[in-house]
């Protein structure tokens, strides 16, 4: 009786007395901050919400973690395949992207394709094979874009098909040359850049074939399984200097490189059996995987490959 009184009395004061927000502030100046604050405080939001709605896919790449605003990569091999989709997924998360290969031709139209996508981009030709090119590219690079945070080593020659024990000093040369050895000189040479701008993130492109070499590729699955090795090497050491070294293994993607693969129904149906995913891959799939190792996404990952397979199981 008495609390239903109470509950009573107290609807009526509720009724009679209007309702006053809590004061929390007492001094005439802090009033006026805090109106001056809201006022702030709303200007702020009515140019974020303008921003956002004139804006949204910059303002969503500058707020996460996936952005790559700001950030210069050099992808080798990028005018076809998995080089240009790496080049397209870097380069809409905010990189400034170099890319190169052997023909001007391919140089220029894959400028003029990631231009039309509102990609920044520098084009430039680069047989990795060769050292005075490799040079020019970083030269290039640092001349015309400031410095180099991303280098992606994607190119790879495969001038031999057949038993390995055909191979000829002359294959095993080339093979090892432009697939092992230029990606190692080319990190040494955008180290020091990359150490300039206080990091950076360095990429190999191996294969599925470095954990289990494939049927008549032997030379080529062989200078894939080093740079699984490579990736492990240097890691520690480059970790001093903010340097991440990741490597990314596909599996049989769509491209003209693999197109005696998945143009051949008997063997695109024999790579089915050993898949989870029963269907070829694409190469934004694998530039994907690229731009999140390369993002603060993956700030503690290093030393590590991404096998990008369909489920192809991948076993040393
Ligand atoms: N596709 C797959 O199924 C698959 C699977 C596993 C691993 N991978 C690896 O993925 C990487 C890219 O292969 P992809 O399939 O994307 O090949 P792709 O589509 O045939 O593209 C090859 C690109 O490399 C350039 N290129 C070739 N030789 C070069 C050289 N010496 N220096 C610089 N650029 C060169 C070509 O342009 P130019 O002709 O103008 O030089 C072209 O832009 C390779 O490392 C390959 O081993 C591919």
């Amino acid at each position: 009786m008495w609390e239903r009184r109470s509950r009573f009395d107290e609807i009526q004061q509720l009724n009679t007395k209007p309702v006053q927000p809590p004061k929390v502030m007492h001094h005439p100046y802090a009033t006026r901050r805090a109106t001056s604050d809201c006022r702030y405080v709303t200007v702020m939001f009515r140019g974020l919400s303008r921003f956002l709605r004139t804006n949204p896919v910059s303002v969503q790449r500058r707020m996460s973690h996936s952005s790559l605003d700001g950030k210069v990569a050099i992808v080798t091999a990028s005018t076809d395949g998995i080089g240009l989709a790496a080049a397209q997924a870097l380069g809409k998360r905010g990189a400034h992207v170099v890319v190169s290969s052997r023909r001007q031709a391919n140089v220029d139209k894959a400028v003029a394709l990631l231009k039309s996508q509102s990609i920044r981009v520098t084009g430039t030709t680069c047989n990795v094979g060769k050292g005075e090119d490799r040079e020019k590219l970083v030269q290039l690079t640092v001349d015309q874009c400031g410095g180099i945070d991303i280098l992606v080593s994607n190119a790879a020659v495969n001038p031999f098909f057949g038993n390995i024990l055909d191979s000829t000093e002359d294959v095993w040369d080339k093979i090892l040359s432009v697939n092992v050895k230029a990606a190692f000189l080319l990190t040494k040479l955008v180290v020091p850049h990359m150490e300039k701008r206080g990091g950076g993130n360095v990429i190999f492109v191996s294969s599925v074939g470095g954990y289990q070499p494939m049927q008549g590729l032997g030379p080529y699955c062989v200078s894939k399984t080093a740079l699984l090795g490579l990736t492990r090497a240097l890691a520690p050491e480059l970790a001093h200097s903010n340097i991440r070294v990741n490597c990314v293994a596909p599996g049989v993607i769509k491209t003209r490189f693999s197109s005696a693969l998945w143009e051949n129904k008997d063997i695109v149906d024999e790579l089915k059996k050993q898949l989870s995913i029963k269907r070829i891959g694409e190469p934004e799939e694998i530039g994907g995987t690229i731009a999140f190792l390369c993002s603060d996404d993956a700030s503690y990952i290093t030393g590590e490959t991404v096998t990008v397979t369909g489920g192809m199981s991948c076993r040393l």
